[in-house]
Protein backbone atom coordinates (compact mmCIF):
# COMPACT_ATOMS: atom_id res chain seq x y z
CA UNK A 1 0.00 0.00 0.00
CA UNK A 2 2.67 2.19 -0.90
CA UNK A 3 -0.18 5.13 -1.66
CA UNK A 4 -1.99 5.45 1.48
CA UNK A 5 1.18 5.16 3.41
CA UNK A 6 2.78 8.35 1.67
CA UNK A 7 4.81 10.31 3.47
CA UNK A 8 5.90 12.69 1.60
CA UNK A 9 5.21 16.77 2.74
CA UNK A 10 3.68 19.00 0.21
CA UNK A 11 7.00 21.01 -0.66
CA UNK A 12 5.98 23.11 -4.13
CA UNK A 13 5.22 26.00 -3.21
CA UNK A 14 6.33 28.34 -5.73
CA UNK A 15 4.68 31.52 -5.51
CA UNK A 16 5.00 34.34 -8.36
CA UNK A 17 7.58 36.11 -7.56
CA UNK A 18 6.98 39.72 -6.26
CA UNK A 19 9.54 43.22 -6.48
CA UNK A 20 9.04 46.84 -6.63
CA UNK A 21 11.38 48.97 -8.39
CA UNK A 22 11.58 52.97 -8.50
CA UNK A 23 11.69 52.21 -12.82
CA UNK A 24 10.11 50.80 -15.43
CA UNK A 25 11.26 48.03 -17.29
CA UNK A 26 12.42 48.63 -20.92
CA UNK A 27 11.07 45.34 -23.11
CA UNK A 28 8.02 43.07 -23.96
CA UNK A 29 6.26 43.24 -21.08
CA UNK A 30 2.37 43.60 -20.06
CA UNK A 31 1.82 46.80 -17.67
CA UNK A 32 -1.39 46.83 -15.35
CA UNK A 33 -2.23 50.45 -15.23
CA UNK A 34 -4.93 51.72 -12.63
CA UNK A 35 -8.27 53.52 -13.58
CA UNK A 36 -11.14 54.72 -11.88
CA UNK A 37 -15.07 55.25 -12.48
CA UNK A 38 -15.37 57.15 -15.44
CA UNK A 39 -12.38 56.38 -17.04
CA UNK A 40 -10.22 58.64 -14.79
CA UNK A 41 -6.84 58.15 -15.80
CA UNK A 42 -4.51 56.98 -12.44
CA UNK A 43 -0.90 59.22 -11.57
CA UNK A 44 1.08 56.31 -13.91
CA UNK A 45 -1.70 55.83 -16.61
CA UNK A 46 -1.62 59.27 -17.27
CA UNK A 47 2.13 59.70 -17.41
CA UNK A 48 2.22 57.03 -20.30
CA UNK A 49 -0.78 58.28 -21.70
CA UNK A 50 0.87 61.41 -22.32
CA UNK A 51 4.09 60.23 -23.14
CA UNK A 52 2.38 57.95 -26.30
CA UNK A 53 0.60 60.67 -27.89
CA UNK A 54 -2.69 60.07 -25.58
CA UNK A 55 -2.97 56.52 -27.23
CA UNK A 56 -4.96 55.76 -24.28
CA UNK A 57 -7.29 58.17 -24.13
CA UNK A 58 -8.36 58.18 -27.80
CA UNK A 59 -8.62 54.19 -27.41
CA UNK A 60 -10.84 54.44 -24.48
CA UNK A 61 -12.93 57.47 -26.33
CA UNK A 62 -13.60 55.22 -28.74
CA UNK A 63 -15.03 52.46 -26.91
CA UNK A 64 -17.64 52.28 -24.52
CA UNK A 65 -18.07 49.13 -22.61
CA UNK A 66 -14.95 49.90 -20.19
CA UNK A 67 -15.69 52.19 -17.76
CA UNK A 68 -12.95 51.77 -15.19
CA UNK A 69 -15.59 49.85 -12.63
CA UNK A 70 -13.96 47.54 -9.81
CA UNK A 71 -11.91 44.35 -12.11
CA UNK A 72 -13.00 45.47 -15.47
CA UNK A 73 -10.12 45.06 -18.01
CA UNK A 74 -9.32 46.30 -21.28
CA UNK A 75 -6.23 45.31 -23.22
CA UNK A 76 -4.50 47.78 -25.37
CA UNK A 77 -1.63 46.94 -27.91
CA UNK A 78 0.85 49.86 -28.32
CA UNK A 79 4.28 48.41 -30.49
CA UNK A 80 5.91 45.29 -28.72
CA UNK A 81 3.94 46.43 -25.35
CA UNK A 82 0.69 45.05 -24.04
CA UNK A 83 -1.07 47.48 -21.21
CA UNK A 84 -3.99 45.84 -19.38
CA UNK A 85 -5.79 48.65 -18.19
CA UNK A 86 -7.52 47.74 -14.66
CA UNK A 87 -10.68 49.55 -13.65
CA UNK A 88 -10.75 50.39 -9.70
CA UNK A 89 -14.14 52.07 -9.39
CA UNK A 90 -14.04 54.63 -7.38
CA UNK A 91 -10.69 55.91 -5.85
CA UNK A 92 -12.20 57.38 -2.74
CA UNK A 93 -13.61 54.42 -1.41
CA UNK A 94 -11.34 51.81 -2.52
CA UNK A 95 -10.63 49.06 0.45
CA UNK A 96 -7.51 46.60 0.44
CA UNK A 97 -10.38 43.84 -0.30
CA UNK A 98 -11.23 45.60 -3.05
CA UNK A 99 -7.11 45.77 -4.77
CA UNK A 100 -7.08 42.65 -3.65
CA UNK A 101 -10.01 41.68 -5.84
CA UNK A 102 -8.06 43.57 -9.01
CA UNK A 103 -4.82 41.65 -8.18
CA UNK A 104 -6.57 38.56 -8.63
CA UNK A 105 -8.01 39.60 -11.93
CA UNK A 106 -5.29 40.79 -12.71
CA UNK A 107 -3.62 36.95 -13.07
CA UNK A 108 -6.75 35.88 -14.57
CA UNK A 109 -5.93 38.14 -17.75
CA UNK A 110 -2.21 37.65 -17.44
CA UNK A 111 -2.38 34.35 -17.02
CA UNK A 112 -3.92 33.89 -20.48
CA UNK A 113 -1.39 36.82 -22.34
CA UNK A 114 1.51 37.53 -20.92
CA UNK A 115 4.41 34.86 -21.28
CA UNK A 116 7.31 37.48 -19.32
CA UNK A 117 7.30 39.70 -16.58
CA UNK A 118 3.85 41.20 -15.32
CA UNK A 119 4.37 44.68 -14.39
CA UNK A 120 1.76 47.11 -12.15
CA UNK A 121 2.63 50.93 -12.71
CA UNK A 122 1.14 52.92 -9.47
CA UNK A 123 4.38 55.38 -9.37
CA UNK A 124 3.13 58.37 -8.19
CA UNK A 125 -0.22 57.35 -6.66
CA UNK A 126 -0.37 59.72 -3.97
CA UNK A 127 -1.52 62.01 -6.72
CA UNK A 128 -4.42 60.28 -6.50
CA UNK A 129 -7.59 60.57 -5.16
CA UNK A 130 -7.07 57.42 -2.82
CA UNK A 131 -6.63 57.21 1.04
CA UNK A 132 -4.75 54.16 0.85
CA UNK A 133 -1.15 54.50 0.64
CA UNK A 134 0.80 53.00 -2.23
CA UNK A 135 2.46 50.37 0.01
CA UNK A 136 -0.76 49.27 1.18
CA UNK A 137 -2.08 49.31 -2.68
CA UNK A 138 1.18 47.49 -4.09
CA UNK A 139 1.13 45.00 -1.16
CA UNK A 140 -2.64 44.06 -1.38
CA UNK A 141 -2.59 43.98 -5.50
CA UNK A 142 0.51 41.19 -4.92
CA UNK A 143 -1.32 39.39 -2.68
CA UNK A 144 -4.82 39.18 -4.13
CA UNK A 145 -2.52 38.18 -7.72
CA UNK A 146 -0.83 35.32 -5.58
CA UNK A 147 -3.88 33.63 -4.07
CA UNK A 148 -5.50 33.85 -7.43
CA UNK A 149 -2.64 32.36 -8.81
CA UNK A 150 -2.84 29.17 -6.53
CA UNK A 151 -2.61 26.06 -8.38
CA UNK A 152 -2.96 21.91 -6.87
CA UNK A 153 -0.37 20.69 -9.45
CA UNK A 154 1.02 17.55 -7.16
CA UNK A 155 -1.63 14.81 -8.32
CA UNK A 156 -1.04 15.97 -12.42
CA UNK A 157 1.74 15.04 -14.92
CA UNK A 158 4.81 16.58 -15.00
CA UNK A 159 3.96 18.95 -17.70
CA UNK A 160 1.16 20.70 -15.74
CA UNK A 161 3.47 21.38 -12.85
CA UNK A 162 5.63 23.76 -15.23
CA UNK A 163 2.30 25.28 -17.52
CA UNK A 164 2.19 28.74 -15.60
CA UNK A 165 3.21 31.40 -17.80
CA UNK A 166 4.21 34.50 -15.81
CA UNK A 167 5.95 33.86 -12.74
CA UNK A 168 7.00 37.83 -12.16
CA UNK A 169 5.08 40.09 -10.62
CA UNK A 170 7.40 43.63 -10.96
CA UNK A 171 5.76 46.97 -8.98
CA UNK A 172 6.63 50.13 -10.40
CA UNK A 173 6.18 52.31 -7.31
CA UNK A 174 7.73 55.61 -5.43
CA UNK A 175 8.63 53.52 -2.17
CA UNK A 176 9.82 50.58 -3.29
CA UNK A 177 11.49 49.68 -0.41
CA UNK A 178 8.77 50.56 2.32
CA UNK A 179 6.40 48.12 -0.21
CA UNK A 180 8.44 45.35 -0.51
CA UNK A 181 8.50 45.28 3.69
CA UNK A 182 5.32 45.63 3.84
CA UNK A 183 4.32 43.21 1.25
CA UNK A 184 7.14 40.93 3.01
CA UNK A 185 5.46 40.50 6.16
CA UNK A 186 1.96 39.87 4.44
CA UNK A 187 3.51 36.74 2.05
CA UNK A 188 4.06 35.15 5.42
CA UNK A 189 0.25 34.67 5.68
CA UNK A 190 -0.02 33.64 1.67
CA UNK A 191 2.51 30.86 2.43
CA UNK A 192 0.67 29.33 5.16
CA UNK A 193 -2.67 29.70 3.68
CA UNK A 194 -1.29 27.75 0.14
CA UNK A 195 -0.24 25.19 3.22
CA UNK A 196 -3.62 25.24 4.07
CA UNK A 197 -4.66 24.95 0.84
CA UNK A 198 -2.75 22.18 0.02
CA UNK A 199 -3.73 20.15 2.87
CA UNK A 200 -7.79 21.04 1.93
CA UNK A 201 -6.88 19.36 -1.27
CA UNK A 202 -4.97 16.51 -0.55
CA UNK A 203 -7.15 13.37 -1.13
CA UNK A 204 -7.81 11.28 1.89
CA UNK A 205 -5.58 8.86 1.17
CA UNK A 206 -2.52 10.84 0.78
CA UNK A 207 -3.39 12.52 4.46
CA UNK A 208 -4.30 9.85 7.26
CA UNK A 209 -3.72 10.90 11.04
CA UNK A 210 -0.31 9.85 10.72
CA UNK A 211 1.00 11.20 7.60
CA UNK A 212 -0.73 14.85 7.91
CA UNK A 213 1.01 15.12 11.57
CA UNK A 214 4.12 13.93 9.25
CA UNK A 215 3.74 16.69 6.97
CA UNK A 216 3.02 19.35 9.67
CA UNK A 217 6.10 18.19 11.54
CA UNK A 218 8.39 18.73 8.17
CA UNK A 219 7.30 21.61 7.08
CA UNK A 220 7.02 23.81 10.67
CA UNK A 221 9.77 22.62 12.52
CA UNK A 222 12.47 23.82 10.55
CA UNK A 223 10.86 26.98 11.39
CA UNK A 224 11.42 26.79 15.03
CA UNK A 225 7.67 25.96 15.80
CA UNK A 226 7.86 23.11 18.51
CA UNK A 227 6.33 19.82 17.72
CA UNK A 228 4.94 17.08 20.21
CA UNK A 229 2.73 14.37 18.42
CA UNK A 230 1.03 11.89 20.55
CA UNK A 231 -0.28 8.73 19.22
CA UNK A 232 -3.54 6.59 20.53
CA UNK A 233 -1.42 4.89 23.50
CA UNK A 234 -0.71 8.30 24.86
CA UNK A 235 -4.05 9.70 24.31
CA UNK A 236 -5.60 6.82 26.01
CA UNK A 237 -3.37 7.55 28.86
CA UNK A 238 -4.80 11.53 29.35
CA UNK A 239 -8.18 9.59 29.16
CA UNK A 240 -9.19 10.82 25.95
CA UNK A 241 -12.42 8.63 25.23
CA UNK A 242 -14.25 10.86 22.78
CA UNK A 243 -11.51 11.33 19.97
CA UNK A 244 -10.41 7.74 20.28
CA UNK A 245 -13.98 6.64 20.22
CA UNK A 246 -14.07 8.82 16.21
CA UNK A 247 -11.19 7.22 15.80
CA UNK A 248 -12.10 3.45 16.06
CA UNK A 249 -13.53 2.29 13.25
CA UNK A 250 -10.96 3.29 11.18
CA UNK A 251 -7.86 1.37 10.43
CA UNK A 252 -5.70 4.23 10.31
CA UNK A 253 -5.15 5.52 14.12
CA UNK A 254 -5.63 9.06 15.31
CA UNK A 255 -3.15 11.35 16.20
CA UNK A 256 -3.10 14.78 17.83
CA UNK A 257 -0.57 17.43 16.98
CA UNK A 258 0.57 20.20 19.42
CA UNK A 259 2.43 23.10 17.98
CA UNK A 260 4.03 25.80 20.08
CA UNK A 261 5.61 29.01 18.25
CA UNK A 262 6.83 31.49 21.00
CA UNK A 263 8.65 34.38 19.21
CA UNK A 264 8.55 36.76 22.43
CA UNK A 265 11.25 38.97 22.98
CA UNK A 266 12.52 41.91 25.55
CA UNK A 267 10.53 42.79 28.59
CA UNK A 268 7.49 40.21 26.96
CA UNK A 269 9.37 37.08 26.91
CA UNK A 270 8.12 35.00 29.49
CA UNK A 271 5.51 37.63 30.44
CA UNK A 272 1.35 36.32 29.58
CA UNK A 273 -0.35 33.39 29.30
CA UNK A 274 -0.60 32.09 25.62
CA UNK A 275 -2.93 32.38 23.06
CA UNK A 276 -4.45 29.25 21.42
CA UNK A 277 -5.82 27.82 18.39
CA UNK A 278 -7.67 24.14 18.17
CA UNK A 279 -8.55 22.64 14.46
CA UNK A 280 -10.68 20.22 14.06
CA UNK A 281 -8.88 17.66 11.49
CA UNK A 282 -11.39 14.81 10.45
CA UNK A 283 -9.37 13.82 7.46
CA UNK A 284 -12.52 12.12 6.20
CA UNK A 285 -15.90 11.82 7.40
CA UNK A 286 -18.01 9.14 6.45
CA UNK A 287 -20.42 9.79 9.11
CA UNK A 288 -19.24 6.38 10.86
CA UNK A 289 -22.39 4.17 11.30
CA UNK A 290 -24.81 7.10 11.14
CA UNK A 291 -23.35 6.79 7.48
CA UNK A 292 -23.46 10.37 5.06
CA UNK A 293 -25.36 9.31 1.86
CA UNK A 294 -22.87 8.52 -1.14
CA UNK A 295 -23.93 11.47 -2.95
CA UNK A 296 -21.39 14.15 -2.28
CA UNK A 297 -19.49 12.53 0.42
CA UNK A 298 -16.39 13.05 -1.69
CA UNK A 299 -16.88 16.70 -0.24
CA UNK A 300 -16.08 15.47 3.13
CA UNK A 301 -11.71 15.50 3.12
CA UNK A 302 -12.82 19.12 3.48
CA UNK A 303 -13.16 18.02 7.11
CA UNK A 304 -10.28 18.88 8.54
CA UNK A 305 -10.48 22.14 7.51
CA UNK A 306 -10.24 23.76 10.87
CA UNK A 307 -6.73 21.93 11.61
CA UNK A 308 -5.45 23.15 8.59
CA UNK A 309 -6.13 26.90 9.27
CA UNK A 310 -4.21 26.33 12.33
CA UNK A 311 -1.62 24.78 10.70
CA UNK A 312 -1.01 27.19 7.92
CA UNK A 313 -1.78 30.32 11.09
CA UNK A 314 1.03 28.13 12.97
CA UNK A 315 3.40 28.88 9.63
CA UNK A 316 2.56 32.24 8.88
CA UNK A 317 3.02 33.23 12.90
CA UNK A 318 6.97 31.53 12.86
CA UNK A 319 7.48 32.76 9.10
CA UNK A 320 6.84 36.67 10.06
CA UNK A 321 8.48 35.64 13.37
CA UNK A 322 5.70 37.08 15.87
CA UNK A 323 6.02 38.79 18.93
CA UNK A 324 4.07 36.52 21.11
CA UNK A 325 3.32 33.10 22.64
CA UNK A 326 0.85 30.70 20.51
CA UNK A 327 0.05 27.04 20.83
CA UNK A 328 -2.08 25.56 18.22
CA UNK A 329 -3.59 21.82 18.52
CA UNK A 330 -5.17 19.76 16.35
CA UNK A 331 -7.17 15.88 16.51
CA UNK A 332 -6.26 13.95 13.33
CA UNK A 333 -8.63 11.46 13.13
CA UNK A 334 -10.58 9.53 10.30
CA UNK A 335 -14.44 8.50 10.57
CA UNK A 336 -15.67 5.27 9.34
CA UNK A 337 -17.57 2.82 9.22
CA UNK A 338 -16.29 -0.76 10.46
CA UNK A 339 -16.88 -3.65 13.04
CA UNK A 340 -15.02 -1.79 15.71
CA UNK A 341 -16.85 1.57 15.15
CA UNK A 342 -18.35 3.81 17.74
CA UNK A 343 -22.19 3.31 17.67
CA UNK A 344 -25.08 5.47 18.41
CA UNK A 345 -26.31 5.10 22.10
CA UNK A 346 -22.40 4.44 22.93
CA UNK A 347 -21.34 6.35 25.95
CA UNK A 348 -17.77 7.89 25.86
CA UNK A 349 -15.88 9.53 28.61
CA UNK A 350 -14.32 12.18 27.81
CA UNK A 351 -10.73 13.69 29.04
CA UNK A 352 -12.59 16.16 31.43
CA UNK A 353 -14.30 13.67 33.01
CA UNK A 354 -17.68 14.52 31.10
CA UNK A 355 -19.70 11.62 29.82
CA UNK A 356 -21.14 11.51 26.41
CA UNK A 357 -23.89 9.96 25.08
CA UNK A 358 -23.10 8.84 21.25
CA UNK A 359 -26.28 9.56 19.69
CA UNK A 360 -25.40 10.34 15.59
CA UNK A 361 -21.74 9.28 15.08
CA UNK A 362 -21.59 11.79 11.95
CA UNK A 363 -21.59 14.39 15.34
CA UNK A 364 -17.78 13.45 15.54
CA UNK A 365 -15.88 17.17 14.94
CA UNK A 366 -17.40 17.95 18.81
CA UNK A 367 -16.02 14.83 20.38
CA UNK A 368 -12.52 15.47 18.31
CA UNK A 369 -12.74 18.74 19.65
CA UNK A 370 -13.67 18.59 23.67
CA UNK A 371 -10.87 16.24 24.14
CA UNK A 372 -8.38 18.93 22.47
CA UNK A 373 -10.00 21.78 24.02
CA UNK A 374 -10.00 20.16 27.30
CA UNK A 375 -6.21 19.23 26.99
CA UNK A 376 -5.01 23.02 26.23
CA UNK A 377 -6.83 23.88 29.23
CA UNK A 378 -5.01 21.86 31.52
CA UNK A 379 -1.65 21.77 29.94
CA UNK A 380 -1.29 25.40 28.87
CA UNK A 381 -4.07 27.98 30.76
CA UNK A 382 -4.17 29.92 27.49
CA UNK A 383 -5.67 33.37 27.65
CA UNK A 384 -8.13 32.67 25.19
CA UNK A 385 -9.14 29.65 23.10
CA UNK A 386 -9.87 29.71 19.55
CA UNK A 387 -11.26 26.77 18.06
CA UNK A 388 -12.01 26.44 14.15
CA UNK A 389 -13.95 23.49 12.51
CA UNK A 390 -16.09 22.05 9.56
CA UNK A 391 -18.45 21.69 12.54
CA UNK A 392 -22.36 21.39 10.94
CA UNK A 393 -23.69 21.65 8.03
CA UNK A 394 -26.36 23.76 9.71
CA UNK A 395 -23.78 26.50 9.54
CA UNK A 396 -23.82 26.58 5.72
CA UNK A 397 -27.56 26.85 5.93
CA UNK A 398 -27.46 30.03 7.76
CA UNK A 399 -24.66 31.92 6.14
CA UNK A 400 -23.51 29.98 3.41
CA UNK A 401 -20.37 30.96 1.94
CA UNK A 402 -19.31 34.19 2.03
CA UNK A 403 -19.67 34.55 6.72
CA UNK A 404 -18.31 32.13 8.91
CA UNK A 405 -20.29 32.02 11.82
CA UNK A 406 -18.56 32.90 15.41
CA UNK A 407 -19.79 32.06 18.74
CA UNK A 408 -18.01 34.00 21.03
CA UNK A 409 -18.27 34.42 24.85
CA UNK A 410 -16.40 36.83 25.69
CA UNK A 411 -17.37 41.03 24.08
CA UNK A 412 -13.56 41.67 24.48
CA UNK A 413 -12.55 38.80 22.23
CA UNK A 414 -15.16 39.62 19.54
CA UNK A 415 -14.74 43.24 19.55
CA UNK A 416 -10.72 42.16 18.36
CA UNK A 417 -12.27 39.45 16.01
CA UNK A 418 -14.64 41.84 14.39
CA UNK A 419 -11.40 44.11 13.78
CA UNK A 420 -9.72 41.86 12.11
CA UNK A 421 -12.15 40.74 9.89
CA UNK A 422 -13.13 44.11 8.83
CA UNK A 423 -9.22 45.32 7.24
CA UNK A 424 -9.71 41.48 5.63
CA UNK A 425 -11.16 39.54 2.90
CA UNK A 426 -12.20 36.78 5.64
CA UNK A 427 -15.42 37.92 7.46
CA UNK A 428 -16.94 36.88 10.33
CA UNK A 429 -20.40 37.28 11.70
CA UNK A 430 -21.20 36.81 15.43
CA UNK A 431 -23.42 34.22 15.99
CA UNK A 432 -25.71 33.43 19.65
CA UNK A 433 -24.58 31.05 22.49
CA UNK A 434 -27.72 30.39 25.26
CA UNK A 435 -27.80 28.80 28.12
CA UNK A 436 -30.92 27.03 25.84
CA UNK A 437 -28.61 25.42 23.80
CA UNK A 438 -25.88 24.57 26.56
CA UNK A 439 -28.44 22.81 28.74
CA UNK A 440 -30.22 20.93 25.89
CA UNK A 441 -27.05 19.34 25.50
CA UNK A 442 -27.68 17.51 28.83
CA UNK A 443 -28.11 13.29 28.54
CA UNK A 444 -30.60 11.75 30.82
CA UNK A 445 -28.26 8.70 30.86
CA UNK A 446 -24.89 10.49 30.87
CA UNK A 447 -23.73 14.04 31.24
CA UNK A 448 -23.81 14.98 27.76
CA UNK A 449 -25.38 13.98 24.51
CA UNK A 450 -23.86 15.16 21.29
CA UNK A 451 -27.26 16.16 19.31
CA UNK A 452 -29.53 18.92 20.13
CA UNK A 453 -33.00 17.19 21.29
CA UNK A 454 -34.52 19.62 18.30
CA UNK A 455 -32.69 17.61 15.76
CA UNK A 456 -31.24 20.04 13.02
CA UNK A 457 -32.73 23.52 14.32
CA UNK A 458 -30.64 25.59 15.13
CA UNK A 459 -28.09 22.68 14.68
CA UNK A 460 -24.74 25.36 14.24
CA UNK A 461 -26.08 26.44 17.60
CA UNK A 462 -25.99 23.49 19.34
CA UNK A 463 -22.89 22.47 18.09
CA UNK A 464 -21.50 25.67 19.94
CA UNK A 465 -23.77 24.60 23.18
CA UNK A 466 -22.17 21.08 23.09
CA UNK A 467 -18.65 22.76 22.70
CA UNK A 468 -19.56 25.39 25.64
CA UNK A 469 -19.65 22.25 28.19
CA UNK A 470 -15.76 21.87 27.78
CA UNK A 471 -15.03 24.87 28.16
CA UNK A 472 -13.68 26.24 32.05
CA UNK A 473 -15.64 29.00 34.00
CA UNK A 474 -14.27 32.46 32.91
CA UNK A 475 -12.26 31.10 29.71
CA UNK A 476 -12.50 33.45 27.16
CA UNK A 477 -13.54 31.23 24.01
CA UNK A 478 -14.55 31.64 19.71
CA UNK A 479 -15.65 28.79 18.22
CA UNK A 480 -15.81 29.62 14.33
CA UNK A 481 -17.67 27.13 11.93
CA UNK A 482 -16.33 27.16 9.04
CA UNK A 483 -18.42 24.79 7.48
CA UNK A 484 -19.43 27.38 4.94
CA UNK A 485 -16.10 29.29 4.26
CA UNK A 486 -13.24 26.55 4.33
CA UNK A 487 -14.20 25.27 0.98
CA UNK A 488 -15.85 26.79 -2.77
CA UNK A 489 -16.89 25.26 -5.64
CA UNK A 490 -16.89 27.82 -7.86
CA UNK A 491 -13.83 30.05 -8.58
CA UNK A 492 -13.39 34.05 -7.01
CA UNK A 493 -11.25 36.43 -7.79
CA UNK A 494 -8.94 35.46 -5.33
CA UNK A 495 -9.26 31.43 -5.13
CA UNK A 496 -9.50 28.89 -7.27
CA UNK A 497 -12.24 26.12 -6.28
CA UNK A 498 -10.94 24.17 -3.56
CA UNK A 499 -9.61 24.14 -0.23
CA UNK A 500 -10.00 28.06 0.66
CA UNK A 501 -7.60 27.92 3.67
CA UNK A 502 -9.85 29.96 5.47
CA UNK A 503 -8.87 31.60 8.87
CA UNK A 504 -5.57 31.81 8.17
CA UNK A 505 -5.20 35.62 7.08
CA UNK A 506 -8.14 36.69 9.43
CA UNK A 507 -6.31 35.43 12.47
CA UNK A 508 -3.17 36.34 11.46
CA UNK A 509 -4.29 39.97 10.87
CA UNK A 510 -5.78 39.31 14.72
CA UNK A 511 -2.98 38.64 16.56
CA UNK A 512 -1.04 41.27 14.58
CA UNK A 513 -3.45 43.61 15.91
CA UNK A 514 -3.40 42.97 19.35
CA UNK A 515 -0.74 40.56 20.69
CA UNK A 516 2.56 41.14 18.15
N1 LIG B 1 -18.36 17.49 8.82
C1 LIG B 1 -19.76 17.59 9.04
C2 LIG B 1 -20.29 19.00 8.79
C3 LIG B 1 -20.17 19.53 7.38
C4 LIG B 1 -21.20 19.31 6.48
C5 LIG B 1 -19.09 20.27 7.01
C6 LIG B 1 -21.10 19.83 5.20
C7 LIG B 1 -18.99 20.78 5.72
C8 LIG B 1 -20.00 20.56 4.83
C9 LIG B 1 -20.09 17.19 10.47
O1 LIG B 1 -19.27 16.24 11.04
C10 LIG B 1 -21.47 16.63 10.47
O2 LIG B 1 -21.64 15.61 9.86
N2 LIG B 1 -22.39 17.28 11.15
C11 LIG B 1 -23.74 16.86 11.23
C12 LIG B 1 -24.21 17.02 12.65
C13 LIG B 1 -25.53 16.38 12.94
C14 LIG B 1 -25.44 14.88 12.81
C15 LIG B 1 -25.95 16.77 14.34
C16 LIG B 1 -24.56 17.72 10.27
O3 LIG B 1 -24.28 18.91 10.14
O4 LIG B 1 -25.44 17.17 9.63
MG1 LIG C 1 -19.90 14.25 10.66
ZN1 LIG D 1 -17.35 16.14 10.34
Amino acid sequence: MAITKDNTPLTKHDLIAVSFTDTAPKSGVTTFLPVFSDNTLSPAAREIDKAGDSFISSYLKAQTKFKGKACQTLLITSGSKNYVLIGMGDAEKLTPRDIEKCGGTAWGMASKIANDTMVLDISNWAKAKSKLESDAVGAHFATGLQLSAYDFPYFKGKSKEDASPVQKLKIITNSAKTSQKRFAEMECATQGQYFARDLVNTPPNFLLPETYAHKIKTRLKPLGIKITVLDEKKMDKLGMGALLAVGQGSSNPPRLVVMEWDGRTGKKAKSDKPLAFVGKGVTFDTGGISIKPSAGMEDMKLDMGGSAAVVGLMETLARRKANTHVVGIVGLVENMPDGNSYRPADIVTSMSGKTIEVLNTDAEGRLVLADALTYVQKNYDPQFIVDLATLTGAMMVALGFEYCGSFVNDNDLWDKMEKASASSTEKLWRMPLDEQWRDQMKSEIADIQNMGKQARYAGACTAAGFLENFIDEGRAWAHMDIAGTAWIKAPTPTAPKGGTGFGVRVLNDFVKQNYG
